[in-house]
């Protein structure tokens, strides 16, 4: 793997220095920049596209928070270990539950608007919760709340400068001091160094490797597959979440149906009518994801077909279309009513649980870097993510960034670099590979996988090795070979986790082995 997309000589480059700097304008990065502009005077956020182009933004079942009257951090706790399948880093998950509250109050004070009924949250449940304790906004549009708050905080912030349109290209890492990143501003077209002593990695997720997936165009693992470049320690990269209940309707795009949906009481029915779930967990509709997407491909392969059918026509068809107003007006645009129809689901890749390895305070390996959001990987998801626990985690690790980096003292490194000898990439038919990519991705290393498959897509792999000797001058260039790094990760450590657990399901390895309660990094020789 090579260490850098482009040649470039950081001296020939406009360069501009910064205090803060975080790539990635999600709930993870916004909230960093407001934070820690109580610190610093010059904080800068760079985002690849506009800054509400975020999957933060599409955000619908809401944030898990212990803020209900039966509830506490305790039980929040066991309820993420228990969903976590024995992956998850009890420190940093009991900093997530304890400090949540807060940060949700804090949210709250900046103008979030969270559902309430008779003055008190109007709390839903989801999969795997013991307690009613997801907060939502406008019924199922909870991000986009999120990110309007957040949004506009930062863009009244005279200490806060937004820049849209600037595409992580690479990290600028000397000695293992991080000084800064290299990025492509893709509305004058030119490469720009911007330096700075704290960079920090909120670029979300890889959702776009799969050809199925809940995530915006714009999530195709850069800060993941940058960090990596750089010589960051990645972990738990096999451990991909797909989301149960997305729609299956060819020709629409796979739209997200909220687990909140059947937190309220849909419930999943096979092609003959039958509801499933209880023959496969006391939890029903609500079992971990891992354990309902599992169910729906038994389903499958044992009636046939794509998909299985969320039902909600046995509740009251008023009060679900005014709970899940957004989900309602996106699936009439199909001539679906949501209340009364029965709608075709079928899982879809929605969440990377591994990701750069951080710390209690989202620090990594190399000294000035950060990670906080889907970017990172503090252990606190395991094997399986506790639904609603991704929002709260961008908040509460975001914040813990901005209290360690207050006390960094960064060294003195050389602040020059230069790249070259890569080739220029004529000719490449990049949408090909794209495609490619995520049909092998999500035939080979979806929610079922074997070694036969992982190995076939590796052999793959290594034909497009020529690839990393190209230089990536053009987003569409940049995003695949970031998407391509990221797979590759992706697949390398699912053959070699020989087990089941969570979310990584083996066919040729069914059993959970206690010789895998244990963790992968990887780490690029620099
Ligand atoms: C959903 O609304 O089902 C998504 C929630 C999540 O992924 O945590």
């Amino acid at each position: 793997m090579g260490h850098f997309l482009v040649n470039f000589d950081t001296q020939e480059l406009e360069t501009t220095a910064c205090a803060f700097l975080i790539l990635g304008s999600g709930i993870a990065g916004l909230y960093t920049a407001h934070t820690a502009s109580r610190f610093w005077s010059d904080v800068v956020v760079l985002t690849k596209r506009g800054i509400d182009d975020t999957a933060t933004e599409r955000a619908q079942g809401g944030i898990a928070a212990a803020v209900g009257p039966s509830d506490s951090p305790a039980l929040h706790y066991e309820d993420t270990l228990t969903a976590g399948a024995g992956l998850c880093d009890a420190a940093a998950t009991r900093i997530l539950v304890t400090e949540g509250p807060a940060r949700v109050e804090e949210l709250i004070r900046l103008g979030a608007r969270f559902d309430r009924a008779n003055g008190l949250f109007d709390l839903t449940r989801e999969g795997a919760h013991t307690r009613r304790r997801i907060l939502h906004a406008a019924g199922d549009a909870t991000g986009a709340e999120i990110q309007r708050v957040l949004s506009s905080a930062v863009r009244e912030n005279p200490r806060v400068t937004v820049l849209e349109n600037h595409f992580l290209v690479d990290l600028l890492v000397k000695d293992d001091v991080c000084w800064g990143v290299l990025a492509w501003d893709a509305v004058r077209e030119k490469l720009r160094v911007f330096r700075a002593p704290v960079v920090v990695l909120a670029t979300g997720g890889a959702g776009q490797v799969y050809r199925d997936t809940t995530n915006p165009g714009v999530v195709t693992g850069d800060g993941v597959a940058a960090a990596y470049r750089a010589g960051a320690e990645v972990m738990d990269m096999e451990f991909v979440q797909f989301h149960p209940t997305v729609l299956a309707l060819r020709g629409a795009p796979r739209f997200l149906i909220s687990e909140a949906v059947r937190g309220e009481g849909g419930i999943l029915l096979n092609s003959k009518g039958e509801r499933f779930m209880l023959r496969y967990h006391h939890l029903g509709e609500l079992a971990p994801r891992d354990v309902v997407v599992r169910a729906i491909l038994q389903e499958l392969a044992a009636e046939g077909g794509e998909y299985v059918y969320l039902s909600l026509a046995h509740l009251d068809p008023q009060k679900v279309r005014e709970r899940f107003p957004t989900i309602t007006r996106r699936l009439s645009a199909y001539g679906l009513d949501l209340a009364t129809d029965l709608i075709p689901v079928a899982p879809a890749a929605h969440y990377l649980m591994g990701g750069v390895k951080t710390g209690l305070y989202g620090e990594t390996n190399l000294k000035g870097l950060y990670a906080c959001g889907e970017t990172a990987c503090a252990g606190i998801h395991g094997a399986n993510r506790l639904a609603s626990n991704s929002l709260l985690d961008g908040l509460v690790f975001g914040g813990k960034i901005v209290e360690h980096a207050r006390f960094y003292r960064p060294e003195a490194v050389e602040t020059v670099a230069v790249s070259e000898g890569l080739e220029p990439a004529e000719g490449l038919d990049v949408a090909a590979l794209r495609a490619e990519l995520k049909a092998l991705m999500q035939e080979q290393v979806g929610p079922v996988r074997t070694a036969e498959g992982l190995q076939a897509v590796l052999r793959r792999f290594e034909e497009w090795e020529y690839l990393r000797r190209k230089e990536a001058r053009t987003p569409e260039l940049m995003e695949f070979r970031n998407m391509f790094d990221v797979a590759e990760l992706i697949a390398e450590t699912a053959l070699m986790r020989t087990e089941s657990r969570g979310a990584h399901l083996r066919a040729d390895y069914p059993e959970t082995r206690e010789r895998w309660k244990r963790h992968i990094i990887l780490r690029r020789q620099v």
